[in-house]
C-alpha cells in the first residue's frame, strides 16, 4: 500500500512545485521547458489586454510554435519577435529572465507600450544579434552591461524615453554595423571608445542631449555610410579627421553649438556626400571651395551660422 503512495505523491508534488501551467509538460530540468516557463512569467505580468493576446497563441506544449517565437533544432528559443500590431503590449522587461534565454539571437519588440528600465542581464544574452526595443516608453539608462554583446550587429533603442550617458564602453560591440539612439534624451559626451566600431554602417544620435565635442576618432569608422549627431547640444570644432570618412553619404551635425571652421578635408575627401547639413551651429571662416568638388551631393544646409565666402 504504501509502496504506491510514495510515488504518487511524489510525482504530484514534483508536478506542483515545477509545472506552473498544466500545459508545459516537458522534464522541468530541461533547458527548452525553463524558457517555456520563463516566457508564461513574463506573459503573467503584462497588462491583463496584452495577455489577452496570447490566450490563444502561446498554448500548447510545443512553446516553439507560439507566436512570436522561433527556436533553433535543440529546440531552444532563438528568436523572439513581437513587434507591435493593433493592439500593443503594455508592461515592462523586469520579469523577463534573460538568463533563461542562452541561445536568444533576435529580440524584437519595436513599436509596443513597454515601460520601465532596460534590465542590465540583457548583457547575459551572449549570442544577440539583433536588439530592437524602438518605439516603446523606455526609461532609465542604458545598462552598460550592453557592452558585453560582442555578436550584436543591430541595436535599436530610438523613441524612448531612455536619458543618462551612452555607455563609455560602447566601442566593446565589436560586431555592431547599426546604431540607433535617436529621440530620446541621452546626455554627456560622445564616448571616445567609438572609434573601436570598425563595422558601424549607420551611426543616429539625432534629437538627444549630448554635449561636449564630436570625439577625433570619429574618423575611424570607416565603413560609415549615415553620420547623424544632429539636434544635440555638441560644442567646439568639427574634427579634420571625418575627412577620413570616404564612404559616407549622409552627414546630419544640424542644430547644435559647433564653431570654428568647416575642415576643407570634407569636400576633399567625401566624393559619395549626398547630404552635408551643418545649419543651426556657430560655425565660422568661410566655406570650402572644395565643397564645390562634391558632385554627389543633392542638399546642402549651411543656414544659421557665421560663414562668409
Ligand atoms: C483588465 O482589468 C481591468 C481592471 O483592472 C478590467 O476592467 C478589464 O475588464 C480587464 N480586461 C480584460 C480584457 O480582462
Ligand atoms: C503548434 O504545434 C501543435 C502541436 O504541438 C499543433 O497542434 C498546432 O497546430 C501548432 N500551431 C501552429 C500555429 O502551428
Ligand atoms: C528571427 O527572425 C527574423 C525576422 O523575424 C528572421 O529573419 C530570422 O531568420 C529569424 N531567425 C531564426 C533563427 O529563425
Ligand atoms: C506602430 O504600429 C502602428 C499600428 O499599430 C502603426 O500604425 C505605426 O506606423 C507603427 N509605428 C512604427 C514606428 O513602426
Ligand atoms: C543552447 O544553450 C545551451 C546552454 O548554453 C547549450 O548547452 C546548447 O548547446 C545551446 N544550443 C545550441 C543549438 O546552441
Ligand atoms: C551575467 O552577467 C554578469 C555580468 O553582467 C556575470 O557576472 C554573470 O556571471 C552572468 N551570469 C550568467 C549566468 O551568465
Ligand atoms: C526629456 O526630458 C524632458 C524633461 O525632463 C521631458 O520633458 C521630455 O519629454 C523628455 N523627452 C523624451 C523624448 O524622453
Ligand atoms: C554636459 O552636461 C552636463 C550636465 O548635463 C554637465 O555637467 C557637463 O559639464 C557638460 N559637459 C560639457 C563638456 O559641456
Ligand atoms: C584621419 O584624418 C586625420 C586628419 O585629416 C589624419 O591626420 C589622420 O592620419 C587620418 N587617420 C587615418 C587613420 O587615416
Ligand atoms: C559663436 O562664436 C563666436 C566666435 O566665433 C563667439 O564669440 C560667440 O560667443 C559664439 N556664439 C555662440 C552662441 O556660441
Ligand atoms: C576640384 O576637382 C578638380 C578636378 O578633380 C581639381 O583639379 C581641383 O583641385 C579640385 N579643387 C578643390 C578645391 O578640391
Amino acid at each position: 500500500m504504501s509502496s504506491f503512495s510514495m510515488p504518487f505523491n511524489l510525482i504530484f508534488f514534483l508536478s506542483f512545485c515545477f509545472i506552473p501551467s498544466s500545459h508545459v509538460v516537458s522534464s522541468p530540468s530541461s533547458i527548452t521547458s525553463i524558457e517555456a516557463e520563463a516566457l508564461l512569467k513574463w506573459k503573467a505580468t503584462l497588462h491583463n489586454t496584452s495577455q489577452a493576446l496570447f490566450s490563444s497563441s502561446w498554448v500548447g506544449s510545443n512553446h516553439c510554435n507560439w507566436t512570436g517565437i522561433t527556436c533553433d533544432g535543440t529546440r531552444s528559443v532563438t528568436n523572439l519577435s513581437l513587434p507591435g500590431y493593433g493592439l500593443r503590449l503594455r508592461g515592462t522587461l523586469d520579469s523577463l529572465n534573460f538568463l533563461s534565454f542562452p541561445n536568444l539571437t533576435w529580440l524584437h519588440l519595436r513599436n509596443n507600450s513597454l515601460y520601465g528600465t532596460i534590465p542590465s542581464h540583457i548583457g547575459n544574452l551572449s549570442k544577440l544579434i539583433f536588439l530592437d526595443l524602438s518605439f516603446n516608453s523606455f526609461s532609465g539608462i542604458i545598462p552598460s552591461e550592453i557592452c558585453l554583446l560582442k555578436s550584436l550587429e543591430l541595436i535599436s533603442l530610438e523613441a524612448n524615453k531612455i536619458s543618462g550617458p551612452i555607455p563609455r564602453n560602447i566601442g566593446s560591440l565589436s560586431s555592431v554595423s547599426n546604431i540607433y539612439f535617436f529621440d530620446n534624451n541621452l546626455s554627456g559626451p560622445i564616448p571616445s571608445s567609438i572609434g573601436r566600431l570598425h563595422n558601424l554602417f549607420r551611426f543616429d544620435l539625432h534629437n538627444n542631449l549630448l554635449n561636449g565635442s564630436i570625439p577625433k576618432q570619429v574618423g575611424m569608422l570607416r565603413s560609415l555610410y549615415l553620420l547623424d549627431f544632429s539636434v544635440n547640444s555638441l560644442t567646439s570644432s568639427i574634427p579634420p579627421s571625418i575627412g577620413n570618412l570616404s564612404n559616407l553619404v549622409y552627414l546630419y551635425l544640424y542644430h547644435n553649438h559647433l564653431s570654428g571652421s568647416i575642415p576643407m578635408e570634407i569636400g576633399l575627401m567625401l566624393k559619395s556626400l549626398s547630404a552635408l547639413q551643418f545649419s543651426q551651429n556657430n560655425l565660422s571662416g568661410v566655406i570650402p571651395i572644395s565643397i564645390g568638388n562634391l558632385t554627389s551631393l543633392q542638399t546642402l544646409f549651411l543656414y544659421e551660422n557665421s560663414l562668409s565666402v
